[in-house]
């Protein structure tokens, strides 16, 4: 009878940590969209090819602390933790491709795709963690 409790106190706790183990990482699921679609214009400011490159803008994405200062227009409302309808992160590429305000602009880079989109939507609404990662210094 004892054995039996232990095992299900261990089952229990087996499925708590399973559990938060489906929130999303930042780092391995979210960042590499970014990178995908987004990077080629919202990187810091670097030199390419001896030219130096502005993120568009205003908003780099390649740092946790550049996610969260947001660009010219958004202010922090770039990203808003619990909020994925305030977030422009999300709110520009979930626009028609047509739209003015489109990301990334219409013909200029691939469409985040309905998948992605969802997933960073969990990630916002679950608190927008950037866990140990920081970004670009
Ligand atoms: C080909 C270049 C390009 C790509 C790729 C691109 N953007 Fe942009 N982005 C711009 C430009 C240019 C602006 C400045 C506003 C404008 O002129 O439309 C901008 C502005 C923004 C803004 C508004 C920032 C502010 O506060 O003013 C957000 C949010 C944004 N982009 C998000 C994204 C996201 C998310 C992606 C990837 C899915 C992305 N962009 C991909 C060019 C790009």
């Amino acid at each position: 009878m004892k054995i039996k409790l232990t095992l299900a106190a261990v089952a229990a706790a087996f499925a708590v940590s399973t559990a938060s183990a489906e929130d999303v990482d930042f780092e391995k699921q979210i960042l590499p969209i970014l990178k995908d679609n987004c990077f080629k214009c919202h990187e810091k400011e670097h030199e390419d090819n001896g030219r130096v490159k502005k993120p568009k803008g205003g908003l780099a994405l390649d740092s946790a602390a550049a996610i969260m200062k947001g660009g010219k227009e958004y202010p922090d409302a770039n990203v808003v933790a619990g909020k994925p309808d305030e977030s422009w992160l999300l709110k520009t590429m979930a626009l028609p491709e047509s739209d003015e305000y489109a990301m990334p602009p219409e013909g200029k880079g691939d469409r985040v795709s309905a998948e992605n989109q969802a997933l960073i939507k969990k990630w916002i609404e679950s608190g927008a963690s950037f866990g140990a990662w920081k970004g670009a210094e």
